[in-house]
């Protein structure tokens, strides 16, 4: 693959083009749901700044933004939330599936939250976005966004031999989160804490998961398709699998002191430092700088072993990687806040999933309202056919 895109004309005559490697910098479509501009360390959600809106605003006001295209007023956010709370109640049958899924061994939660998402889709009679109307798909979106801590906290106490605690109508999402996950009434700070990270997460430009999510519902997919191949790209340690293994990183430095050596081997070993570098941000990431003001709030020995090691990474990475402008992303802070909030690390991954599936549903009611297929092509380059088949043995 070339490093730059080529214009050049296929043998039918059509003009085309070569995309770098990683589509790096290739606009594939034009939306009005936010953007990242990495060189300033910016983004942000419609019209506004990200990270203001999160100092600002609650998640249920950020996800009003997204769905319905402007900040609710009061009333529209006393009717978006009683919307949640029905939206959050899952199809009565449903728990001895969950069940099953929950005693699958080895269980992975991203996997099992995939597989969760799908059937709901399957037994709420999920359709082609082309067989069903504009409202009909909202409601889809609704209930997809609601519904997908419901399954995930579900899971887990599952899974854990315990059983699933029922949403609270009273109860924000941030706080319906580890009030499902634990069963006790969580403390307003972890609620705070968790609620930034949420709003921190919706959505992040053209990510890889939101791409597939949009690719998934350009071919006229239903949305729970849509949600559930999201989640199989967001799985990625490249992508949002990272958090948990910072953590399990920072266990492994142990103290800040060996920090400097830790990673100059694992530089050396060619391992990737998880946590650190971003496709699009090449100074500083704003969510991780968000993060780690929060991490301060909440404090605990974690909170402090990572803000103590960041400045001796970035130091080695650049040492180590000159040019590469390797900075802490959004997943170093990441797992630090949900270990300070109380959730387990096997967690984390589809705890992300759980605030980006907003900005997945939002990316497909966009898809939808002006279609048109994705479907690029690929360059031919292996033996130059048609060779002659081969007889069979
Ligand atoms: N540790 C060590 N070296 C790194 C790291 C890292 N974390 N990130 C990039 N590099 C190096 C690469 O080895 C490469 O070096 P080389 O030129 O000597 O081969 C160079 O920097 C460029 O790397 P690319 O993979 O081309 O950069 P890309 O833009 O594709 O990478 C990515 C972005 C995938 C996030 C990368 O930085 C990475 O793997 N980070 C660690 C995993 C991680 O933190 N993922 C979460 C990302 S945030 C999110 O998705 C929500």
């Amino acid at each position: 693959m070339p490093d730059t895109a080529q214009v050049t004309t296929s043998t039918d005559g059509r003009v085309s083009a070569d995309a770098p490697p990683g589509l790096e910098g290739v606009v594939v479509a034009h939306t009005q749901i936010g953007d990242v501009r990495g060189l300033e360390g910016f983004y942000h959600y419609r019209q506004y700044d990200a990270i203001e809106l999160n100092r600002r605003r609650s998640l249920e006001d950020v996800w009003h933004l997204f769905f319905r295209g402007h900040l609710p007023d009061r009333a529209e956010r006393d009717a978006f939330t009683r919307e949640i709370a029905e939206h959050r109640v899952l199809p009565g049958d449903l728990t001895p599936f969950l069940g099953q899924v929950a005693a699958t061994d080895p269980f992975d939660p991203m996997t099992a939250l995939r597989t969760a998402i799908s059937f709901t889709a399957q037994r709420s009679g999920f359709r082609s976005w082309l067989d069903i109307s504009p409202e009909q798909l909202y409601d889809n979106a609704m209930q997809i966004s609601a519904q997908t801590p419901v399954l995930l906290a579900a899971l887990y106490r599952l899974h854990s031999g315990q059983e699933p605690v029922p949403p609270d109508p009273d109860l924000s999402a941030a706080a319906n989160y580890l009030y499902m996950l634990s069963g006790q009434r969580p403390d307003a700070q972890r609620v705070w804490a968790l609620e930034r990270y949420l709003v921190s997460t919706i959505d992040h430009g053209f990510n890889s998961s939101t791409f597939t999510a949009r690719v998934i519902a350009s071919t006229g997919a239903d949305i729970g398709s849509a949600v559930t191949g999201a989640i199989g790209a967001l799985s990625g340690p490249l992508h949002g699998g990272a958090p948990s293994r910072v953590l399990e990183m920072l266990d492994d430095i142990g103290s800040p002191d060996r920090a400097e050596a830790w990673v100059r081997a694992a530089v050396g070993r060619g391992d990737r430092i998880m946590g650190f570098g971003h496709r699009v941000y090449k100074g500083k990431d704003p969510r991780s700088a968000l993060l780690r003001e929060v991490a301060d709030t909440v404090g605990g020995p974690t909170a402090e072993f990572a803000m103590a090691v960041e400045d001796t990474i970035v130091r080695v990475l650049a040492e180590e990687k000159p040019g590469r402008a390797l900075n802490a992303n959004v997943e170093f802070y990441a797992g630090v806040v949900m270990d300070a909030c109380g959730i387990p690390r096997e967690l984390f991954t589809p705890t992300f999933a759980s605030s980006r599936v907003i900005g997945w549903c939002a990316h497909v009611l966009e898809q939808v309202s002006g279609n048109r297929l994705i479907r690029p092509s690929a360059r031919y380059d292996g033996e130059a056919p048609p060779q002659p088949v081969p007889p069979a043995d």
